[in-house]
Order: structure tokens, then sequence, then C-alpha cells
């Protein structure tokens, strides 16, 4: 296993230990609002600082951009980290989040771990080795659009892309089984890497939500884009990821409904 891999696995453990503790005694929370329907608690700031700590340690040189803490400039190494994601279902003791942390090189996708702290489920990739899901193999389904099962996440934080999204979500409706709105989008892109959710789409995401994610589902043999099926989903914030076929289907599906500019 790649040094650097490992060194991640062991920060995302590390956070993962310090989430479920704080889950059993969330009551006792302090919380803040960062926007509008955002939410931030001193457990996503202890995680980040655990994460972090552990990264600096092995890898004083390298750069960190957290979402709580914001950039840490460095090499041309760069950590991409959400501490928790789905902090929402956290505070509820609604058991979906996840620990999601991506290596960058010059801007490349390197490593990527996503860590599911109650299942004690840890999915990573090494770009060109695939991903796995607690060291097998995993790869995105094979399914057809229709009877599909996808994911999303709804755009709570930015209202005014509401009526966009929903057109979105009633034109691939029409030809999924179903869609599920579980609450962590880096858990949800860790679904599609390992064939739980055959693709998944939402609108106004932060690098940290999709960073992991996007190299576990490229890894597993999926395909991840934008809106406009170019591969800026990290500047648009919008990300379509699936097998190659539904990748194919959602874009094709959605693209007459962006009748808006969708940005941050
Ligand atoms: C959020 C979750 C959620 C998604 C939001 C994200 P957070 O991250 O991933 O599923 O719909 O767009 O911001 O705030 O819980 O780290
Ligand atoms: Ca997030
Ligand atoms: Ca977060």
């Amino acid at each position: 296993m790649h040094p650097m891999l490992n060194t991640a696995i062991k920060a995302a453990r590390r956070a993962g230990t310090l989430l479920n503790r704080a889950l059993e005694q969330r009551g006792n929370l302090k919380i803040e609002t960062k926007g509008h329907h955002d939410f931030v608690s001193e457990v996503d700031r202890q995680a980040e600082a655990a994460i972090i700590d552990v990264l600096h340690k092995a890898y004083p040189e390298h750069a960190i951009l957290a979402e709580e803490s914001g950039f840490h400039q460095g090499s041309d190494y760069e950590w991409v980290i959400d501490p928790l994601d789905g902090t929402a279902n956290f505070l509820h003791g609604h058991p979906y989040f996840s620990i999601s942390i991506a290596l960058r090189y010059q801007q490349r996708l390197e490593q990527a771990v996503i860590y599911d702290p109650l299942r004690d489920e840890l999915y990573t990739a090494t770009r060109g080795s695939g991903a796995f899901l607690n060291d097998r193999r995993i790869r995105v389904s094979t399914n057809f659009f229709e009877g599909s099962l996808l994911g999303t996440g709804f755009p709570f934080r930015i209202p005014r892309h509401l009526d966009c999204y929903l057109e979105t979500f009633k034109a691939l409706f029409t030809h999924a089984a179903d869609v599920r709105r579980s609450g962590s989008a880096a858990l949800e892109l860790a679904y599609v890497a390992s064939g739980r959710l055959d693709g998944f789409w939402e609108i106004g995401l932060r690098e940290w939500d999709m960073a992991a994610g996007a190299l576990l589902v490229l890894e597993a043999g999926g395909l991840v884009s934008d809106f406009s099926g170019s591969n800026e989903f990290f500047k648009t914030g919008n990300i379509i990821a699936a097998n190659a076929k539904i990748h194919k289907n959602i874009l094709q599906t959605i693209q007459p409904h962006l009748t808006e500019s969708l940005s941050h």
C-alpha cells in the first residue's frame, strides 16, 4: 500500500473513533451556524484537527484544504479534507455520515479514503490501482438506467437552485427504480464506486465533498463529470457519477432542464 494512503487511513480511523464517541454524547455539543441551514459543531473541528495532526506529522510540507480551517499553504501535494460529511445526520443521531480525505498532486487526484465509522467500512483508492472496500476490490454496477437506484443531494443551502434541481429530479425519477437522499455526498459517491448505488448527482458541492469520492468512482471503473460532461466539477460544484452507460443517460436527461447558471 502507498505510504501516503496508509497515513490517510490512520487519520480517518482516528477521526472515526472520535466521531463514534461523540455521537453518544451529542446532546451536549456546541453547535454554530455557518450559513443558511449550515451547521458546524465542535466535533467537526476536533475531527479535522485530529486528521490534520496525523497528516502534518507525516508530511509537514504538504498543503491542506480542510472544510473548517480552510487552506494551509505547502508543497504541490495537497490534502483535501471533510472531517465529518453528513453533519446534519450526525447532529440528529441519524446513522449515515463519513470522513473524506483525498490527496492531490499538482491538482491531480492521487489517493482517496472515505470512512464510515459506524459500519467500520473503509473505502480506499490510489490512482491507477483500483478501488477497495475493506481491502476487497470494488467496481461500479453494470446496471442500466431503467430500473436503476440513484443517489442525490438536495440544494438545501442554495434555495435559489431548488426549482431547477426539482426539474432534474423529475426527469431522472421517471427512469430510475428509486432515488435515495442519504445525507453524505462523500459516502454516496463511495456507494456508487461499490455498486450500492447506480449513479449520483448533486448541485453545489464543495471540493472536500467530492475529491475522495471522485477518485473512488474513477478507480472503480465509473465516470465523473460536471453537468456539461466535462471534468470541471471542482469548479462548478455540480457532479454526476455513475457507470459509463448511466452517466451518459443522466447527462442527457438533465441537460434540457438546466435553464439557469448553477453556481455556488
Ligand atoms: C453536506 C453533505 C450533504 C450534501 C451537502 C454537503 P456536510 O456536507 O454531503 O449530503 O447534500 O451538499 O454540504 O456539510 O455535512 O459536510
Ligand atoms: Ca461535506
Ligand atoms: Ca463537513
